[in-house]
């Protein structure tokens, strides 16, 4: 697709957002650069927003369907997510399935000791403060969100993690958790937005346990985009790869 210079809206650390001609709808371009660490460790990985427009886009697809509102209208071409235009939310939602990561650095959990129900963790997104956890008292005092964004934000969250949980599993893929974000729409309603995507989630293969997400990454582990590659070679249906001509 044409993007046409000087529409640019935003550019965050992997994507960059394009007015289109319609007012209400932009372009989310997804790029090839990799961050770690609030951004200090950087690198481009060839067919990096290739891969992880392909299945955002294959998972916003899936909600649509469950009835979940998402920001995603069309992909145009692998790499361009015709989109609502929303005013992001400046939260991380994070839903924890099992504990990782972050959380058994900061809490005495036990690796892969699971949760039931979720956990939900919001953090503020925010580079300078180094996305630090948030309460709701501390969310209300910032303006972020009310009490009411609040528990729409929760209930649709905890609805997204059971509709992806299960496709996932039924294709052999363990969920630990992911971050997804939320803006708001023209009509003011709360919409899903920004990616769902091995930059955002843990993917672990249920056989062989196999980490196919941006922890390697992470972790300086080699093989990124080849596991980026086989989470797109199991989420994507026959009819997507036929369509993009993927002969993975
Ligand atoms: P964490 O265990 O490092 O806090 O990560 C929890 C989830 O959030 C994991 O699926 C990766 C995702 N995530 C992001 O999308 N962006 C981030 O900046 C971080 C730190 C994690
Ligand atoms: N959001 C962090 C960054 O871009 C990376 C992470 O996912 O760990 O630096």
């Amino acid at each position: 697709m044409n993007l046409e210079k000087g529409n640019l809206l935003y550019r965050g650390k992997a994507k960059d957002v394009y007015q289109t001609d319609h007012q209400e709808q932009v372009i989310v371009k997804f790029r090839d650069d990799i961050t770690a660490g609030d951004g200090e460790k950087k690198e481009v990985m060839g067919l990096k927003g290739y891969y992880n427009s392909l299945i955002s886009a294959k998972l916003f697809k899936i909600l649509e369907d469950a009835g979940i509102k998402t920001q995603y209208i069309d992909l145009p071409e692998p790499g361009c997510m015709l989109s609502h235009k929303l005013e992001m939310i400046p939260l991380e939602v994070i839903t924890r399935n099992i504990a990782a990561g972050s959380l058994l650095k900061r809490f005495p959990f036990q690796e892969g000791q699971t949760f039931d129900p979720p956990i939900i963790q919001i953090d503020f997104k925010n580079d300078e403060y180094h996305d630090p956890m948030l309460n709701d008292d501390i969310i209300f005092a910032l303006g972020l969100a009310t009490s009411n964004d609040l528990d729409i934000i929760r209930r649709i969250t905890l609805q997204i993690n059971g509709v992806l949980k299960s496709f996932l599993e039924s294709r052999g893929l363990i969920f630990p958790d992911f971050k997804i974000e939320y803006g708001r729409d023209c009509n003011g309603n709360i919409v899903l937005g920004d990616e769902i995507s091995p930059d955002t989630c843990r993917f672990w293969d249920k056989e062989t346990r196999d980490v196919l997400d941006k922890d390697l990454f992470r972790k300086g582990e080699s093989g990124v985009i080849e596991a980026y590659q086989k989470v797109a070679n199991i989420i994507l249906d026959k009819e997507d790869k036929k369509k993009w001509s993927l002969d993975f």
